[in-house]
């Protein structure tokens, strides 16, 4: 059986659901390929989504979640997606959790955000696989989130694919948001992105590629993970740890899993959007059926 790559996902703005760009494009690949290996169900991270308490995780358990409003997005494009909440999947990750020693627990009430239904609904288009949505921890701690990806980074065995979707640069207070306002265009770019968005971007994918190959020691995809909140220009590439985590709990997946990291890791399509935010896509790993 072909075992399935980890996605890293930069959903960026809202009007990334919208909107085409070449992430777009990625994601629905993704999707395809997804679909047609037969994948079990997906395991999802997002980035709007915090339980807070020492160690605690909640994992969504509402059979039948809303959907959170989009903003600057036509309801059509979401309105009437139906989402499919894994509830017994979702069951075993909270065991799996409990297990590992996090306070983990399942959420009954909670409706989904765009974070991951724009991912979602992007990436399978004629219908959402059964999907657990794992929240993150409130404390923001990169370890943390590393661990919890290693605990579920077993499901991989079975087929279930993992995404974590966050941002790699993602600082709403720094984005230039006048020309999606007033024109609808997220992707306008009257002004080169600043440095230290450059700078972080650059430092994000070369943590992502070069910790990944045949060869590379096991771990080293955590530690450069985590280690990235301590770069220089990490508060200005984040003005919140949201939108890391996600990027901390792939790096714990791919660091957990056997093998994965050895076919390396590619930057699937990127966008720039609302001049400072960098929306990469990377996936670590290939379905066997695209190794060279
Ligand atoms: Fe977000």
């Amino acid at each position: 059986m072909a075992l399935p790559p980890v996605h890293f996902f930069s959903h960026g703005s809202t009007m990334m659901l919208g909107e085409e760009s070449a992430s777009a494009n990625y994601w629905k690949q993704c999707g395809d390929e997804a679909l047609a290996n037969n994948i079990k169900g997906v395991v999802i991270m997002g980035a709007h989504w915090d339980a807070r308490g020492t160690n605690r995780i909640d994992v969504a358990m509402n059979p039948t979640p809303e959907k959170s409003p989009v903003a600057y997005v036509h309801p059509s494009k979401y309105v009437d997606y139906k989402l499919n909440p894994d509830l017994i999947t979702g069951k075993r990750i909270i065991g799996m959790l409990n297990d590992a020693g996090f306070d983990a627990r399942g959420n009954e009430t909670f409706d989904w955000i765009h974070d991951t239904f724009l991912i979602l609904i992007r990436m399978f288009p004629g219908g959402c696989p059964p999907t657990t949505n794992v929240s993150m921890n409130a404390r923001f701690d990169p370890h943390l989130h590393a661990k919890v990806g290693s605990v579920v980074a077993k499901l991989r065995e079975e087929n279930y694919l993992i995404i974590g979707t966050g941002g790699s640069v993602h600082n709403l207070y720094r984005n230039h948001w006048w020309q999606m306002l007033r024109y609808s265009d997220n992707f306008a770019m009257p002004v080169p992105p600043g440095a230290a968005m450059l700078e972080f971007r650059q430092s994000v994918e070369d943590v992502f590629i070069r910790n990944c190959g045949a060869g590379i020691k096991k771990g080293a995809l955590v530690n450069g993970m985590t280690r990235l909140m301590k770069h220089p220009q990490y508060r200005d590439a984040h003005g919140s740890d949201d939108h890391f985590m996600a990027a901390c709990f792939v790096a714990g997946v791919v660091d957990a899993c056997e093998g994965l990291a050895d076919n390396g890791c590619v930057l699937g399509a990127e966008d720039w959007e609302l001049v400072n935010m960098c929306n990469s896509q990377f996936t670590v790993g290939k379905w066997v059926s695209q190794k060279a």
